[in-house]
C-alpha cells in the first residue's frame, strides 16, 4: 500500500531508516512509491468525442500547425481515450505503484459552466481499472490544456479563471474523490505562464512579455489556493486525501568562482521560488528578491507600478500553506552568471531580463533529444536538500523525471539517466533525510511533446501510431525499471 491506501489518514508517511548498505546499492524506504506520469492532451486523443470542447492546445494545433515541429496534432495520438487498458497493462508490467495522469477540463466543461456528465465515464473507467490493478491514481486537475472558452475570456489574465477552476475542481472532487486520494491542482505554473502568456511560444500564444507571465502566475496561485480551501472545507474529512501542486524548476550552480551565492540563490528564487515561496515558505508571498528586482526595473522603465502584481496581506495568508505535499518535476540544471550589460530602457521587459542572469550549460553534461534537456543528476539531489532547508522539509512527490530520445527500443541513455537520478533521490532520503515520498517517471508511453509534436520520445513504451491498435511495446528501460521496483534499490 502507498500514500493513502495504507490508511495513513492525515498522518505523514514515515521515512523508514534504512539498514547499513554497501556503497554501491541505493535503497528506497518501504513506503516509497514508484510511478509513471502522463497528461490528458498528450495521450488521450478523442479530441472532440462525447461532447468534449476544444482546449487551447486543440486551437493551437489546428490553427498554427507550423508551430509544431512535425505539424502534428494530438487529435488521436496514442488514443488512450479508447485504449487506456493498454496503458494500465504497461504500468502493471513494470510494476508501478501509482499513475499520475491529468483530467481534461474541456471534457467536463466543454463550452461554459454547464457540466458534460458523459465525460465522467472515461475517467471512471480509468480509475477503476487502475484500482483493480492495485495502482494508485494521482490526478492532476490541470496540465496546460485550458478550455478555449476560458481562454476566450482572457484565460489566466482574467480573475474569472479562479471561480471557473474552483467549480471544475469541486465537480472533480465530488465525482472521483471517493477513489482518488492524491490531487495535484496545476502542472508547472512556471512554464504555463512564461511560455503561454509571457514569451507566447506555447498555447495560448499570448505575447505579453514581462507582464503576462506574472499576472498569469498570480491568478493561478489564487485558483490553486481556492481549490485547496474548497477541498479542505468540503471534502477532506470524508475523502481523506492529500492535495498539492506540481512545480518545475531547474537547480542552479555558479558558472565560475566570481559568482556569489546570492546570485545563484536569485536564480533559484526566480524559478522555483516564484510559486513555491507563496505556498511553502514560513512568511508566504513572492520571494523578496523577485519583488525588489522587478520593482526596480519597472521604475527604471518609467512605470508607476511594478510589473509583478502586489500580493496583499490577505492574499498572502490565503495562499500560504495550501499544499499537503510539493509535487516537483525535475529534468535539468543550469550554470548562472551575472548579466553585466547596462539597462536598456528600450528593450522589451521579460522574466529573463528581470533575473539579470545568463544561463549556461556545462560541456560535460550529456544532452537528450530535447534541446533544453541535459543530464545533471546532482541537481536533483541538491534541489531536494534545498527544499528541505528552505521549506522545513516538506513532503515531496517527484511527479516527473525523464529523458528524451529518438524512440529507440534499446534506450541505454534513458536507463543511465533514470539510474543516476534515482541514486540522487535515494541519497537525499537516506543521507540527507529529505521527506521524499515517491518518484514518478515521465512517461509510461511515448506521447505528444507539445510544440515538438511526436519528434521527441520520453516513454518506457513506444506506441505504434500508424496502426489502429496502437500497440505499446516495452523498451529496455521498462525492464530496467521493473528490476528497480522489484529490488527497491538501484
Ligand atoms: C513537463 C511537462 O509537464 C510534460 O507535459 C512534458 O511532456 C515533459 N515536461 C517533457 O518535456
Amino acid at each position: 500500500c502507498f500514500f493513502f491506501s495504507c490508511g495513513l489518514g492525515t498522518q505523514f508517511p514515515e521515512i523508514i531508516e534504512m539498514e547499513a548498505v554497501s556503497t554501491s546499492v541505493h535503497t528506497f524506504p518501504k513506503d516509497f512509491s514508484f510511478g509513471a506520469s502522463t497528461a490528458a492532451y498528450q495521450i488521450e486523443g478523442g479530441w472532440n468525442e462525447d461532447g468534449k470542447g476544444p482546449s487551447i492546445w486543440d486551437t493551437l494545433t489546428h490553427t498554427h500547425p507550423e508551430i509544431i515541429a512535425d505539424h502534428s496534432t494530438a487529435d488521436i495520438g496514442a488514443d488512450s481515450y479508447h485504449l487506456y487498458k493498454k496503458d494500465v497493462e504497461a504500468l502493471k508490467k513494470v510494476g508501478f505503484q501509482h499513475y499520475r495522469f491529468s483530467i481534461s477540463w474541456s471534457r467536463i466543461f466543454p463550452y461554459g459552466t454547464k457540466i458534460n456528465a458523459k465525460a465522467f465515464d472515461y475517467y471512471n473507467k480509468l480509475i477503476d481499472e487502475l484500482i483493480l490493478n492495485q495502482i494508485e491514481p494521482v490526478v492532476t486537475l490541470h496540465h496546460y490544456d485550458l478550455p478555449q472558452w476560458v481562454q476566450d475570456e482572457g484565460g489566466f489574465l482574467n480573475p474569472n479563471v479562479i471561480e471557473y477552476f474552483k467549480l471544475y475542481a469541486d465537480t472533480i472532487f465530488r465525482e472521483f474523490g471517493s477513489r482518488v486520494k492524491m490531487w495535484i491542482t496545476f502542472n508547472e505554473p512556471f512554464d504555463a505562464c512564461t511560455e503561454g502568456y509571457g514569451r507566447g511560444v506555447s498555447a495560448p500564444l499570448i505575447k505579453l512579455s514581462g507582464v503576462g507571465e506574472y499576472i498569469c502566475g498570480h491568478y493561478l496561485l489564487l485558483a490553486h489556493a481556492s481549490a485547496y480551501h474548497l477541498y479542505k472545507s468540503r471534502y477532506a474529512k470524508d475523502q481523506r486525501g492529500m492535495i498539492g501542486i506540481t512545480l518545475d524548476g531547474r537547480f542552479y550552480y555558479p558558472k565560475d568562482a566570481t559568482v556569489t551565492n546570492d546570485i545563484v540563490e536569485r536564480a533559484i528564487q526566480f524559478d522555483i521560488g516564484w510559486f513555491a515561496n507563496p505556498i511553502f515558505s514560513k512568511d508566504g508571498g513572492y520571494p523578496k528578491v523577485m519583488i525588489d528586482e522587478i520593482n526596480e526595473r519597472s521604475k527604471k522603465e518609467g512605470q508607476a507600478w511594478s510589473r509583478l502584481p502586489k500580493m496583499s496581506k490577505t492574499t498572502m495568508k490565503y495562499v500560504k500553506g495550501t499544499a499537503d505535499f510539493l509535487g516537483y518535476n525535475y529534468y535539468s540544471s543550469r550554470l548562472v552568471r551575472l548579466n553585466t550589460s547596462d539597462f536598456d530602457p528600450n528593450a522589451v521587459p521579460s522574466w529573463l531580463s528581470d533575473t539579470r542572469l545568463i544561463y549556461e550549460t556545462e560541456p560535460s553534461w550529456k544532452q537528450a533529444k530535447s534541446s533544453w534537456l541535459y543530464s545533471v543528476p546532482q541537481g536533483l539531489h541538491d534541489v531536494l536538500v534545498w527544499f528541505k532547508n528552505q521549506y522545513n522539509n516538506p513532503l515531496v512527490l517527484i511527479t516527473e523525471n525523464g529523458w528524451s530520445d529518438d524512440g529507440r527500443l534499446d534506450d541505454n541513455d534513458r536507463i543511465e539517466y533514470l539510474k543516476s537520478h534515482l541514486i540522487s533521490v535515494s541519497k537525499a532520503i537516506n543521507e540527507d533525510k529529505c521527506n521524499v515520498i515517491g518518484y514518478t517517471t515521465w512517461s509510461i508511453i511515448d506521447n505528444f511533446e507539445w510544440t515538438r509534436g511526436f519528434t521527441e520520445h520520453f516513454g518506457l513504451f513506444t506506441v505504434n501510431l500508424t496502426s489502429p491498435e496502437k500497440e505499446r511495446t516495452a523498451k529496455k528501460s521498462a525492464g530496467y525499471f521493473h528490476d528497480v521496483i522489484k529490488n527497491r534499490s538501484v
